[in-house]
């Protein structure tokens, strides 16, 4: 074993190396590779990276074994977390043999919560950055590549609890839908969720920020933008704008065609949000993820989720009363500690009597540092794996039967992709539901009607309407 591989080394934490001064050209004869996991947080996060990191003159190759630099952008939100960072960076050792000069730094929610434990145990991993660290990464990785045998490893892992969220949204080849960040973080601590430890605490962008990014993406050829938080329903913008005046500004004052946006917390789903997307029906799609995680009080009031079954009942009866046609889908969590059979009746009886086209649903899995990880009545891992199982196949029966009322309607698709090999193209529709159909190349980026000649829970298949 080398020195620089010693399980014991010490860390350097970083905690200003935006003074260090940055040299442009660490990235110059370098490939970056990033891998992603977890949400669309994340997605965005290592578009960033991959925008900041050729500004230092990196250059962004598609295999591990074209990189002199390879992320792991982790996420935590599930079982295995710390495992499957490991594993991966385990794939990497040939290529480190190799390739000595080969650097591998581990980014997002694991980065975050687990930066000691992944420096100590995994002598491959050389650099450690936390969801805060972000823009500081060339400068993390400066440090990286100035470090010779036997230094201390380098850990940027701090939260800048006191700095306002001012970035503009850096994606390289934004397509026509694409995705810009209104909040980061999250103060809700659901008991069973890592969110609120490894993104921090909840701050929401200024309004003008949104609205540049948006135009400049719209002059890109953007034509779709999905609004993301954790909760964007608890945005709070400047001078007490609220996410509800927000989506309206973006609908009245961008050139987007279509405004989607994720995720809501039914909490604090309110009268006014409902009104504007009524109001702007044009541009703000009638789609809407809402998650109840659990159709039980009881286990509601355990997840620390802020609203009963009736409550979150109600919001539904609000939604559906003002925008009739809206469609529904669900994040759901089985077997959460002490769920019994019957608490878990009523989350399959919820997915039916509200109807739901999709949902994700996920067993229950303990998280470092969340309350509900403590709790003593943890569920059987088979149980969990039978009422998944029995949750999935009760909404799949349900879901095919929902969806067959599109088959001959015509809607609206936005063609995102021409697949390869064919003539085939594909988008999706307002209602979030992705479509392929037989056409030209040159519909990229065009709204256009199709008719649905074939709707599965996940996927329809269609034709270009021909106006007569
Ligand atoms: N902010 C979003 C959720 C983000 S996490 C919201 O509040 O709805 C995405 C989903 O992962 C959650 O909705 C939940 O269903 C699931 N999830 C989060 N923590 C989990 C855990 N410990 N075990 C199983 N599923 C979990
Ligand atoms: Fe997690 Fe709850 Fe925050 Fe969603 S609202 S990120 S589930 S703590
Ligand atoms: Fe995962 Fe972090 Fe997103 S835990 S789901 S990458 S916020």
């Amino acid at each position: 074993m080398t020195q620089r591989e010693t399980p014991t080394e010490t860390f350097e934490f970083l905690n200003k190396p935006s003074q260090n001064a940055l040299n442009h050209d660490i990235g110059k004869g370098r490939g970056v590779f990033i891998s992603t996991y977890g949400c669309q947080m994340n997605v965005n996060d290592s578009e960033r990276m991959y925008s900041l990191l050729e500004m230092s003159n990196f250059t962004p190759v598609s295999t591990p074994e074209e990189a002199s630099l390879i992320i792991i952008n982790s996420c935590s939100i599930r079982e295995k977390a710390v495992h499957k960072v490991y594993s991966e960076v385990g794939t990497y050792r040939p290529l480190k043999q190799k390739k000595p000069e080969l650097l591998i730094g581990v980014g997002g929610c694991v980065g975050q919560q687990e930066k000691d434990k992944l420096m100590k145990n995994h002598p491959l991993i050389d650099f450690v950055f936390g969801t805060d660290a972000i823009d500081e990464l060339p400068q993390t990785i400066q440090q990286a590549l100035g470090r010779s045998r036997g230094d201390s490893k380098i850990v940027n892992a701090q939260f800048h609890h006191r700095e306002p969220y001012h970035v503009d949204t850096l994606v390289r080849n934004p397509g026509v839908a694409t995705f810009v960040n209104i909040t980061k973080g999250c103060d809700n601590f659901c008991s069973f969720c890592v969110v609120p430890f490894t993104r921090g605490r909840e701050k929401s962008r200024p309004v003008s920020h949104v609205l540049n990014d948006i135009h400049l993406l719209t002059k890109r050829g953007v034509k779709e933008v999905t609004l993301l938080g954790q909760n964007v329903n608890s945005y709070e913008g400047d001078c007490g704008t609220d996410f509800a005046d927000l989506l309206k500004k973006v609908a009245v004052e961008t050139d987007l065609q279509r405004i989607r946006f994720t995720t809501s917390h039914p909490k604090d789903f309110n009268q006014k949000l409902m009104t504007v997307m009524a109001d702007h029906t044009d541009k703000i799609c009638e789609y809407i993820h809402l998650p109840f995680q659990s159709g039980n009080s009881r286990i509601l009031e355990l997840m620390n989720r802020g609203y009963s079954r009736e409550e979150y009942l109600d919001k539904i009866k609000m939604i559906k009363e003002t925008l009739p046609n809206v469609v529904l889908s669900s994040d759901i969590i089985v077997g959460f500690p002490g769920e019994t059979e019957s608490e878990f009746q009523q989350t399959i009886d919820m997915v039916e009597e509200v109807g739901y086209e999709t949902i994700f649903a996920f067993k229950y899995s303990p998280r470092p540092n969340t309350k509900a990880a403590k709790l003593t009545e943890q569920v059987d891992e088979a149980i969990k794996t039978e009422r998944l199982n029995r949750l999935f196949d009760r909404h799949e029966a349900m879901a095919f039967e929902m969806v067959k009322k599109y088959e001959g309607q015509t809607l609206e698709v936005l063609v995102e992709k021409v697949e390869t090999g064919g003539l085939k193209l594909s988008g999706r529709s307002r209602q979030n539901k992705l479509v392929f159909f037989e056409g030209p190349e040159s519909l990229l980026g065009q709204m256009v009607p199709v008719k649905i000649i074939r709707a599965m829970p996940a996927v329809f298949r269609g034709e270009i309407v021909v106006p007569s």
